[in-house]
């Protein structure tokens, strides 16, 4: 890294005053823990008090503190601009090895808005209850993770560990609004060829219970409109094929195939990302007066939208010819727009998924991780939403959506976000686990000698 400018250094100093300021604010909340659990917690409390709330996150001030922290554990890390104004920072530990792919511990520093008025505490405060839980938008979607990646390299370098492959740590701007100047930018680079990737990590979910969620692929994300054309009319006649009736029609049939896919939710029989969801987002209709609507006058043309999410290894053509046969047929005088958001396989042709059994050795290699440092896994899930980790899969890598965040409640995008501390310290040490497992890891037909140290 190069030498600090004088902006920098100052940001620096007053980084030390506010350490300096709320360890003493800590001390009152956080009596059972050491002192160096103290500094850890006080570092995620930085990070979470910088103001990355879309629109306009803090791009720069995030990008010093992140560079700031790999300088504090000697890393060598750069801020690229894929997009002017929107850093990327990467932050590398090269290994002894470094021709054997590397790992990417991936996370986004943006977070989403938030209602203040809505919140217990001020969002960027991250101030920490009588409980240990950690008040703060990003506390568990994703600053908690990007953190963690830091702690567990920060110890794995004081226990003197040798990474055999290279690591790398990506923090990504503008995941909350669809990554298009970060990720997707990120894997089209030289920047990214230059590292040979061999597997991921990315962000999952909190899990209410005691076992992990962990994440092998995501639900793919589709949008229809469906638009009903017909014959105008009094609003008093009863006639058929009107553009009203007949779109009416579609939402009857679209409803029944909601509800039959949420029963299946319901009674327990899959989980949310192994259905499709259809949810609609807006309808349009009516001829508008000065008042509102004219309410006598049955309209020529009524539409609707819907937010269609997939299964990654559902047949979709068979989802498209649905909606072409029921939710919009040219018989009933209905067209629809079907918007494809990225690709339904990968660069090789297969889904996108990232295989969870003993042909994958990473899944092996992080299940283990996991169980060796006291963690404990749920079957693997498909994500309900979207996140980065697609760009990386549509790529063919192997990508593990995973957060660990045990008995905690789901709260990313909600109100009073917050992570208990404990749940938090523990989850350093599952990093650690797995970065020492995919860092030492040989491939087989490497040496027998490295191959029998594992
Ligand atoms: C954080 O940033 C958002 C978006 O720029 C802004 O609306 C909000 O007032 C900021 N909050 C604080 C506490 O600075
Ligand atoms: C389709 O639209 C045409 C022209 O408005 C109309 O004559 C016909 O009855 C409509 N058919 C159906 C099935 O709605
Ligand atoms: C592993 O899972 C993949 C994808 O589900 C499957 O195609 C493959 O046959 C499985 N391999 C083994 C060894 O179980
Ligand atoms: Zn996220």
């Amino acid at each position: 890294m190069e030498l600090p400018t004088p902006k920098t250094l100052c940001f620096h100093l007053s980084l030390l005053i506010l350490v300096a300021s709320s360890s003493i604010i800590e001390a009152s909340h956080s009596s059972s823990l050491s002192s160096s659990d103290a500094e850890t917690i006080s570092r995620f409390q930085h990070y979470l008090q910088i103001n990355t709330s879309q629109p306009t996150p803090n791009y720069h001030q995030v990008a010093d503190f992140l560079i700031f922290q790999a300088k504090s554990i000697s890393l060598e890390s750069q801020a690229i601009e894929f997009v002017q104004g929107k850093p990327f920072v990467l932050i590398q530990w090269l290994g002894t090895n470094p021709n054997l792919p590397s790992i990417l511990l991936y996370s986004h520093t943006d977070v989403v808005p938030f209602e203040p008025e809505k919140w217990k505490y001020d969002p960027f405060s991250a101030h920490i209850d009588q409980n240990g839980n950690i008040y703060a938008r990003g506390s568990q979607d994703m600053k908690c993770v990007g953190m963690q990646y830091l702690e567990a390299v920060r110890r794995l370098k004081a226990s003197l560990f040798q990474p055999l492959r290279s690591i790398y740590l990506a923090f990504s701007p503008d995941e909350e609004i669809g990554g298009q100047d970060g990720a997707a930018k990120f894997v089209e680079s030289e920047v990214f060829k230059s590292l040979n990737i061999g597997v991921v990590l990315d962000e999952g979910l909190a899990s209410p219970e005691e076992n992990y969620r962990i994440f092998y692929g995501e639900r793919i994300s589709r949008r229809i409109g469906i638009t009903a054309t017909g014959e105008p009319g009094h609003g008093s006649r009863l006639y058929d094929n009107s553009a009203a009736e007949n779109l009416m029609k579609s939402l009857e049939t679209i409803r029944r195939f909601r509800a039959s896919q949420f029963d299946m939710i319901k009674a327990g029989l899959k989980k949310e990302g192994e259905v499709v969801s259809v949810n609609m987002v807006y309808s349009k209709a009516g001829t508008p007066s000065p008042t509102g609507f004219v309410m006598n006058v049955q309209p020529s043309k009524a539409e609707a939208g819907f937010d269609i999410r997939v299964p990654p290894t559902a047949d979709i053509e068979s989802l498209e010819r649905r909606i072409a046969d029921e939710w919009a047929p040219a018989s009933r005088n209905m067209t629809f727009q079907f918007v494809r958001k990225g690709p339904v396989h990968d660069v090789f042709g297969n889904p996108l998924i990232t295989k969870t059994n003993s042909s994958n050795p990473w899944w092996d290699l992080l299940k283990d991780a996991i169980q060796m440092a006291g963690g404990k896994l749920q079957q693997p899930e498909i994500f309900p939403a979207s996140s980065d980790a697609r760009f990386f899969r549509q790529l063919g890598l192997p990508v593990f959506g995973f957060s660990p965040m045990e008995n905690t409640p789901i709260l990313l995008h909600d109100h009073n976000e917050f992570l208990n501390q404990e749940v938090y310290l523990k989850g350093i040490t599952m990093y650690e686990s797995i970065i020492r497992a995919y860092a030492s890891y040989v491939e087989f037909g490497g040496n027998k000698e490295s191959k029998d140290e594992m």
